[in-house]
């Protein structure tokens, strides 16, 4: 059986049909009800065995407590755990206000530690035929650390952190339980229309921007995702401009920067064009 966190939108929901279409028995949850509604309600047409959904908000650790020990009863075994719930923020460290701070890394970090510390014993009582495995949902910005998104940044790279430390703990006590960290680059979902920015900044703006650089759809980065489970892999690039991203800062270091400066400008010009043209 296999959770997702986040099952309302985006990445989350896409994971939720692409488990369902191999009619997985699904735990979803999210904050969003009638997003997540929809989800299983979808997911149960497309053939999950079992969908139970629940209202979690993953910066509430009790929250998360309950409904991995609630999912654990009622579904007597739990094989994948996927971490994927998360929150944007644009803002310059000068601007950013602490409590938008304080709710990304509640979201974003505090989630993916709850989720994965309150289902971590569940997954240790899994049959190995069904296998054990968490999957942890970071960003390219969790390799690279974007100008304006320092708090998202300082997340990301908190989730790669703990999901590599945890996945060499397991390693060496000999344990079963695969990690797999995703870092996908830009997917085409409401993140960024979702998301808080700091006072001033334009929003619409923002998500063009984004809009334009995301080439990837969640279909895809699902299937991206979960290909990289069932082979085993410790961390999954997803879309080409993650891998591009991956490669340059290995190989580059800082000199990579500017390169990614001039793509993010690029993308920043098309839609100032675009929007000088529609007036
Ligand atoms: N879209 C991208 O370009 C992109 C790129 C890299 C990484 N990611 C990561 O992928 C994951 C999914 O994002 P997405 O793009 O599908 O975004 P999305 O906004 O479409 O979906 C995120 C979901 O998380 C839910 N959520 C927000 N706060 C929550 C909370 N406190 N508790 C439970 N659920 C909560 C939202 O309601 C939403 O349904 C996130 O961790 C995000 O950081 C996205």
């Amino acid at each position: 059986m296999c959770t997702v966190t986040g099952a309302a939108s985006g990445i989350g929901r896409a994971l939720a049909f692409a488990l369902a279409e191999h009619g997985a028995q699904l735990a979803l949850s999210d904050v969003d009800a009638e997003g997540l509604g929809a989800t299983a309600e979808q997911a149960r047409q497309l053939g999950a065995e079992t969908v139970h959904a629940d209202v979690v908000d993953v910066a509430q650790r009790a929250e998360v407590q309950d409904w991995a020990d609630a999912t654990a009863e009622r579904f007597g075994r739990v094989n994948l755990v996927i971490n994927n719930a998360g929150v944007a923020l644009t803002a310059s460290v000068d601007e950013m206000e602490w409590a938008d701070f304080e709710w990304i890394m509640g979201v974003n970090f505090w989630g993916v530690a709850h989720g994965t510390k309150s289902f971590l014993p569940h997954l240790r009582r899994a049959d190995p035929a069904h296998g054990a495995h968490v999957v942890n949902v970071s960003s390219s910005f969790g390799l690279f650390g974007m100008p304006l998104r320092s708090a998202y940044s300082a997340t990301k790279y908190a989730v790669r952190g703990f999901s590599e430390s945890l996945r060499n703990e397991l390693r060496r006590e000999g344990s079963g339980i695969g990690v797999t960290t995703a870092y996908p680059g830009g997917i085409k979902t409401a993140i960024v229309r979702n998301s808080r920015a700091a006072r001033g900044t334009d929003r619409t703006e923002v998500a063009a921007v984004h809009d334009t650089l995301a080439k990837t759809s969640p279909e895809i980065a699902a299937r991206a995702i979960l290909t990289g489970v069932r082979r085993g892999r410790t961390r999954v690039c997803v879309g080409l401009d993650a891998k591009v991203m991956d490669l340059g800062t290995r190989l580059l270091g800082s000199a990579f920067e500017p390169v990614v400066h001039a793509s993010i400008e690029r993308a920043r010009s098309k839609v100032v064009r675009s929007s000088a043209r529609a007036l």
